[in-house]
C-alpha cells in the first residue's frame, strides 16, 4: 500500500518526511519521493527502490523547504521507476496519492487533447493536471481541488501542495485512509497515526469523502458536499506500537474499514492497471493447461473464500474443482493424480489442519500453491509457490480483510487460469479486470451503510438463531455471515444454500427467526431466473412469519417486494465481484450485534487467531 505524509513546518521538512515514510515501510513499497517548496517553487526528489536511495539523493541534492509532501509508492499504474514515483507535479501543484483512480484513462485522454504533457504512466498524474487546468481557469488552489475531486472515480487518498503557497496543504480521503496530525505551530497529514507518531499523538481521522485544508494555524475539514465539519481529535497510542486501532473501538472495526484500501492494494499486485490484464506477480511452476483437477482446502473463513473460488475456477477456466475443509481432506483418501494442483488458503499460514493437508498433497505429488497473508509462515515456506494476500496484519480474531483479500487473489488466479486454458477471451478478461478494479469503490459504498446496519444489529440482540441464505457465490457469503455472527456475538446462526431451505431449515422459521438473504440480482445469462427463485424462498419465509433482511442491489430491491422485508441496497456491480462487496454488510451486522451485546469482539471466547493444533 502506498504511504502518504505531509508537513507544514517551521524548519526544513525533507528529513522529517523521510522519517515518517520509514514508519510506513511496513505497508510495502518500491519507490519513494518528496516535494517541498524551495523559495516558492515546487521541487521534487524521487528514487526507485528503498528509502535509503531517496536519502542518498537528498544528501547529494538537499531540500530546505518548510512545507512538503512525501510518498512511498507500491506500483499500480506503471512500473516502479523514478519517473513513476510520487510526488507528481506540474509547475502549479504537487500531489501524492494512495489508491486507484478508476477513470484515469478517460481523464488522461481528455487532458491530452487539451495539451497536457504527461511525464509518467501513472493514474496520479492526471490529478495534478486536473488541478492545474482548474487553476489556469482562475480558480484558487482550494476551489481547483474541490472541482478536481468531483471528477475522480475510485477509492483513494490524496495530499497536495501548491507553488507559491507556503501555508497551504490539502488532503482528501475517499476509500483510502488519511489522518490529520496536530502539532504546535506545525500540522501534518499521514496515511495513519504510525507515520505521524514522532511528531504528534493528536490525530483526527478524515471520514470518507472528507477533504482537509491544512495551514500552520490548524485545519478546516469539509465533507463530500463541501460543508464544514468537525472530526474528533483523539490521542493516538501509535508511538509505542506499530499497529493501532486508529479511531475505531476495535481492531475488527478498523480491519473492516480497511478493506477498500487493502483489496485495492492486493488487486494492484495482481493486475496490470494500464493494460487491464491479470499479471501474476509469481512464476508458476506448472502450466494451467496441464492441470486436470484442482483441489482446494482451508479452514473456517478461508474455506469459504475457497468455496467462492470453486465457482470462479469452474466458470472461467472449466477446471474441475474439489473443495474440502482441511481437516477432512487428508483423511478422506481422495485419489490425487500426480501433476495436478492443490491450493491452500490461510490468513495465518500456520493452521495445523491446512498444513497437514498441504503435506499430504505434496506426498501425493500435487503442485502446491498457497494463498497466505503471513509471508514467512510455515504454509508459505512449505509451498511450491505463494500467492500473497496484502491485507496487512489482521489482529481481530474474526477474519475480515484477509477474507476479501483472499477473494481478490483467487479471482485473479481463476482469470489467469481461464486465459491460459483458452476459455476467456481478451475481452472477457478485460471485462472481469475492470469489474475488479471498481471493487474498492463499491466496498466504500457498502461501508457507508454502517449506520443503517448498526440500527438493524440492535434488533438482533435478543434472537437465539439467525439463518443466512444465498445462491451461487452468495452461498459462501451466507456461510461466512453466519460464522461471523456466531463467533463474535455467540448467537447461533446457520448459512444455507437458498435452494436447501425447503429440505429442512424451513421447519425452524417462525416470527422469532430473522433470515438474512444475500441476493444481488444475478445478470449472468446462464443464471437467469436464479434471483426469482430466491424471491420464492423469501415468500416461503414470509408466509411463516419470518423476518427477512435482504441484501441486494437496486434492481433486486425493486423486484423483491416480499412483505416483512428490510432491504439493504448496495450499488449495482458485476456479478463476479459481489462476494467481495457483500461480505462487508454481513461483517458489519455481526460486528454491531456483538458490540450491542458487549462481547469481547477482538478476542471472542474460546477462539484463537492462529489454530496450530489439529
Ligand atoms: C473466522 C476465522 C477462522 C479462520 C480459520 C482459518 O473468522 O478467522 O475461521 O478463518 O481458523 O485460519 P487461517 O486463515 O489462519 O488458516
Amino acid at each position: 500500500m502506498c504511504g502518504i505524509v505531509g508537513i507544514i513546518g517551521r524548519k526544513a521538512v525533507a528529513g522529517h518526511l523521510v522519517d515518517a515514510l520509514k514508519r510506513l515501510e511496513y505497508r510495502g513499497y518500491d519507490s519513494a519521493g518528496v516535494a517541498t517548496l524551495e523559495k516558492g517553487t515546487l521541487t521534487r526528489r524521487r528514487a526507485e527502490g528503498k528509502l535509503r536511495a531517496l536519502e542518498a539523493k537528498l544528501e547529494r541534492e538537499p531540500l530546505s523547504g518548510q512545507i512538503g509532501i512525501g510518498h512511498t509508492r507500491w506500483a499500480t499504474h506503471g512500473r516502479p521507476t523514478e519517473r513513476n514515483a510520487h510526488p507528481h507535479a506540474t509547475e502549479k501543484v504537487a500531489v501524492v496519492h494512495n489508491g486507484i483512480i478508476e477513470n484515469f484513462r478517460e481523464l488522461r485522454e481528455k487532458l491530452g487533447k487539451n495539451g497536457a504533457k504527461f511525464g509518467s504512466e501513472t493514474d496520479t498524474e492526471v490529478v495534478a493536471h486536473l488541478v492545474t487546468d482548474e487553476m489556469k481557469k482562475g480558480k484558487s488552489p482550494i476551489d481547483a481541488v474541490a472541482a478536481t475531486l468531483k471528477q475522480l472515480r475510485g477509492a483513494f487518498a490524496l495530499a497536495f501542495i501548491f507553488a507559491g503557497e507556503e501555508d497551504l496543504m490539502i488532503g482528501a480521503r475517499k476509500g483510502s485512509p488519511l489522518a490529520v496530525g496536530y502539532g504546535s505551530g506545525e500540522m501534518y497529514l499521514g496515511s495513519d497515526a504510525i507515520a505521524l507518531a514522532p511528531f504528534t499523538d493528536l490525530i483526527a481521522y478524515l471520514e470518507d469523502g472528507d477533504w482537509a485544508i491544512v495551514t500552520h494555524a490548524g485545519v478546516e475539514i469539509r465533507d463530500v458536499n463541501g460543508h464544514k465539519v468537525e472530526r474528533p481529535i483523539i490521542k493516538s497510542s501509535a508511538s509505542s506500537q506499530m499497529v493501532d486501532k486508529g479511531n475505531h473501538k476495535h481492531f475488527m472495526a478498523k480491519e473492516i474499514h480497511e478493506q477498500p484500501e487493502v483489496v485495492g492494494h492486493t488487486l494492484a499486485h495482481y493486475i496490470d492497471m494500464t493494460t487491464e490484464r491479470v499479471q501474476l506477480p509469481i512464476d508458476l511452476p506448472f502450466d494451467w493447461k496441464n492441470i486436470k483437477r484442482l483441489s482446494i482446502s482451508a479452514c473456517g473463513t478461508a474455506f469459504y473464500a475457497g468455496l467462492v473460488a470453486k465457482y470462479w475456477f469452474e466458470r472461467f477456466s472449466h477446471l474441475p474443482v474439489e473443495i474440502d475443509i482441511a481437516s477432512e481432506f487428508r483423511y478422506r483418501e481422495a485419489p490425487l493424480f500426480a501433476g495436478d494442483l492443490a491450493i491452500f488458503i490461510s490468513q495465518s499460514g500456520e493452521t495445523a489442519d491446512t498444513l497437514a493437508s498441504l503435506r499430504y498433497a505434496k506426498e501425493n505429488k500435487q503442485h502446491v500453491l498457497s494463498v497466505v497473508n503471513v509471508p514467512m509462515s510455515t504454509i508459505a515456506r512449505e509451498s511450491d509457490v505463494v500467492a500473497p494476500t496484502l491485507a496487512g496484519p489482521e489482529i481481530g480474531v474474526a477474519s475480515t480483510k484477509a477474507f476479501t483479500c483472499q477473494l481478490a487473489v483467487l479471482c485473479c488466479l481463476a482469470v489467469a487460469a481461464g486465459r491460459s486454458r483458452g476459455v476467456l477471451s481478451d475481452q472477457d478478461e478485460q471485462n472481469l479486470v475492470r469489474a475488479l478494479i471498481e471493487t474498492p469503490r463499491h466496498m466504500a459504498a457498502a461501508l457507508s451503510l454502517e449506520p443503517q446496519i448498526e440500527a438493524l444489529a440492535r434488533t438482533l440482540t435478543n434472537c437465539h438463531d439467525v439463518l443466512y441464505l444465498g445462491r451461487g457465490t452468495s452461498y459462501p457469503v451466507a456461510l461466512e455471515g453466519a460464522l461471523k455472527l456466531k463467533e463474535i456475538s455467540y448467537i447461533h446462526a446457520e448459512g444455507y444454500a437458498a435452494g436447501e431451505l425447503k429440505h429442512g431449515p424451513i421447519a425452524l422459521i417462525d416470527e422469532t427467526m430473522p433470515v438474512v438473504v444475500i441476493a444481488p440480482y444475478d445478470k449472468s445469462p446462464r443464471r437467469e431466473g436464479v434471483f426469482e427463485k430466491t424471491v420464492s424462498n423469501m415468500q416461503e419465509v414470509a408466509a411463516r412469519g419470518g423476518r427477512i433482511i435482504l441484501i441486494t442491489d437496486p434492481k433486486g430491491a425493486r423486484e423483491a417486494t416480499v412483505e416483512s422485508t428490510l432491504v439493504l441496497t448496495l450499488p449495482d456491480m458485476a456479478t463476479t465481484v459481489t462476494p467481495l462487496v457483500y461480505a462487508i454488510p454481513v461483517q458489519l451486522l455481526a460486528y454491531h450485534t456483538a458490540v450491542a451485546l458487549n462481547t469481547d469482539v477482538d478476542q471472542p471466547r474460546n477462539l484463537a487467531k492462529s489454530v496450530t493444533v489439529e
